[in-house]
C-alpha cells in the first residue's frame, strides 16, 4: 500500500494499489486546484520530492516536456507511485475539505500497519 506523504505538513495519505496520487488525495477528502484529470491540462502539476512513480498512460510531450520528465515533475492525475513518496504542491495548500473522507485514510493506515505487524510476525516464525 503506497503511501504519499505532504512536504511540509508532513500528511501521509494511504492509496489503493494502482491508485493515481490525485485520486488517493481525492479519496482522503483532500483537494487542490485540477483541471481535466485525463493527462491533458498539465493543471495538476506537482513535485515529488523522494520516490518513484510511473504514469498508468501515455503523457504528451505538450503537457510533460522532456526535462519535466527528469526533474520530478508529477502529472498527479496519471501519477501511480511505485513506491512511498513525498510530494510538495506548486504554489498553494492541500485543502481538507472532507473531514469525513479522511477517517477512510485513517482506516487504511490501520489497516496497513496491522499489515506490516502480520507480516512482521511471519518473519519472525518463519526462522525459528
Ligand atoms: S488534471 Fe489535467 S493533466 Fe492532471
Amino acid at each position: 500500500m503506497p503511501t504519499v506523504t505532504i512536504d511540509p505538513t508532513g500528511e501521509v495519505i494511504y492509496l489503493d494499489p494502482e491508485e493515481t496520487v490525485l485520486s488517493g488525495l481525492y479519496k482522503a477528502g483532500y483537494a487542490y486546484t485540477i483541471g481535466c484529470r485525463r493527462g491533458g491540462c498539465a493543471i495538476c502539476k506537482v513535485d515529488c520530492r523522494a520516490g518513484s512513480f510511473t504514469y498508468n498512460r501515455p503523457i504528451a510531450d505538450t503537457v510533460l516536456s522532456d526535462e519535466e520528465r527528469t526533474d520530478g515533475t508529477c502529472l498527479s492525475c496519471r501519477a501511480v507511485p511505485e513506491s512511498d513518496i513525498t510530494i510538495r504542491m506548486r504554489g498553494e495548500n492541500l485543502r481538507l475539505v472532507n473531514a469525513f473522507l479522511r477517517q477512510i485514510n485513517e482506516k487504511a493506515r490501520q489497516r496497513a500497519e496491522a499489515l506490516a505487524r502480520a507480516q512482521q510476525g511471519a518473519v519472525i516464525i518463519s526462522e525459528e
